[in-house]
């Protein structure tokens, strides 16, 4: 096995509106994710125009970053991060989203957390936009949908590359940003909410408005890109993808061709935008076949091409599989239409289907296709986990990413050029899908149920110092 490069960026990585809570203080706005209520995997999530009274949030406390960040980090470094992947809040820097000014307070709050990260020797990795855009802006522009929304993310991602040049060196910016691709992302990711839409995982969908949606994001993120490299030429930006990868189910040629269609329509799309600068050929029978009319302006296409990212990243979790055959399986995971169960493949609690080889697979894929460095930002597994006198035995996760790391040093063998590794929910965080608490990632425990209650202390879990192991040897000593 030849071992991961030296400057190899191990880590760990969270989101503002599952980790940070604090939704109300330092002048920080409300955002889509505070309008999410909690649910779990037979009740989905609900979202509320308003804060109701008789519903919980869960992302308006989350794990309390907000007031445990010197405690976290100094966790965090203990392991041996190099790297720590965190989003900012955009509400904490224009909480509608319009303002003329940043929230002097808000800015002064990552600056506080990048100082802190720096004391330890750790780089910040941070995603723009991770599931949290403004709620006023939802309700003023239906989100994404209006071209509005271009000016306003490209006004706040500016503000923070003035703001933290040369504290920040690695930039994401949109988190998953092809969950616009299914209509599960019509709200998270898009800030889109058609009609009365309620329910989390049923929402009304409007096509034609979620692909110019991802249009107008397409625009931003590349729009991005070109003002950062002027402004800190030192810096990169990367894209980051949802790798939902599937395989055919069977040998039937139907099935290959389904699923080829399949992985480009959900995996590629996005991705080949950013990287390549421009559509790739299939889009245009892709918006004939869905009815979409994509409208661009003059000068979008300079605009893509001038904004390619600098690298690749991408969450992984779980594969599935394709077929044209109704009568087999769909797999129990929530996130993905039409999955099909795996017969080689055991999966989580939640039904996510648990494959180690598929990351790389997955890895060869990309870096065949692109040619650029490529990150894995997230990657884990969401489990129960008990406390017992104290401790936290948790070998089904240590397992799930030993195996994973083993994958990508396989790949790296391969040929693959790797950057770094940041797996998902270092420390316990609200689950994005369902909102629980229960679904814990971390290698850190959080003291807190799904109704919010606990002391929200902190404590390591056996794969804490396992990872820190593995670590310390740089992906080595994995046993
Ligand atoms: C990714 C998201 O989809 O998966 C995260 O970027 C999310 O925000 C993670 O938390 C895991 O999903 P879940 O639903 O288990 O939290």
């Amino acid at each position: 096995m030849m071992a991961f490069k030296d400057g190899f960026l191990w880590g760990g990585a969270t989101a503002a509106n599952q980790y940070e809570g604090g939704w109300n203080e330092g002048g920080k706005g409300e955002s889509v994710a505070d309008h999410l209520s909690s649910g779990n995997v037979s009740h989905p999530r609900l979202i509320t125009k308003t804060i109701e009274d008789d519903l919980y949030y869960p992302n308006h406390i989350a794990s309390d970053f907000f007031h445990h960040y010197k405690e976290d980090i100094a966790l965090f470094a203990e392991m041996g991060f190099k790297v720590f992947r965190m989003s900012i809040a955009w509400t904490r820097i224009f909480p509608t989203g319009e303002e003329l000014e940043p929230n002097e307070e808000g800015l002064k709050f990552y600056d506080d957390v990048f100082d802190e990260l720096k004391k330890y020797g750790i780089e910040p990795l941070v995603t723009i936009s991770h599931y949290e855009m403004p709620f006023a802006l939802t309700e003023k522009y239906n989100g994404w949908a209006s071209r509005k929304l271009v000016d306003l993310y490209l006004k706040y991602a500016t503000t923070l590359f003035e703001r933290y040049k040369g504290k920040v060196k690695y930039w994401l910016t949109f988190n998953e940003i092809n969950c616009g691709c299914l209509s599960l992302g019509n709200y998270m990711s898009l800030g889109i909410l058609n009609g009365q839409t309620r329910d989390f995982t049923n929402q009304e969908d409007d096509v034609q408005l979620r692909y110019q949606g991802l249009h107008h994001q397409f625009i931003a993120s590349a729009l991005a890109v070109e003002a950062c490299h002027n402004i800190d030429p030192d810096a990169k930006v990367g894209c980051m993808i949802a790798m939902m990868p599937s395989y055919a189910y069977t040998c039937n040629p139907i099935d290959v061709l389904g699923n080829q269609k399949n992985m480009r329509t959900l995996n590629y799309y996005c991705g080949d935008v950013q990287v390549r600068g421009k559509y790739p050929s299939f889009s245009k029978r892709l918006w004939n076949e869905l009815g979409v009319e994509l409208e661009m302006q003059p000068g979008d296409e300079e605009i893509l091409m001038n904004g390619k990212v600098d690298f690749f990243s991408f969450s992984y979790y779980q594969t599935s599989c394709f077929t044209e055959d109704d009568s087999v399986d769909s797999t129990s995971a929530n996130l993905i239409a039409n999955a099909k169960r795996n017969p080689y493949l055991k999966e989580s609690a939640w039904g996510w289907q648990i494959d180690p080889n598929g990351l790389r697979v997955t890895l060869n894929e990309l870096y065949d296709r692109y040619e650029i460095p490529l990150m894995v930002v997230e990657n884990g597994l969401g489990a129960y986990d008990t406390v017992e006198s104290g401790q936290i035995h948790d070998p089904y996760r240590i397992e799930y990413l030993r195996e994973h790391i083993k994958a990508m040093s396989e790949a790296i063998d391969d040929g693959v050029d790797l950057m770094g590794y940041t797996p998902w929910g270092c420390i316990d965080i609200v689950s994005a899908s369902t909102g629980e608490m229960a679904k814990r990632y971390g290698m850190i425990y959080v003291d807190s149920n799904d109704n919010g209650e606990g002391s929200f202390a902190r404590m390591k879990k056996d794969s804490f110092y396992w990872y820190k192991k593995v670590i310390e040897s740089n992906g080595k000593d994995i046993d």
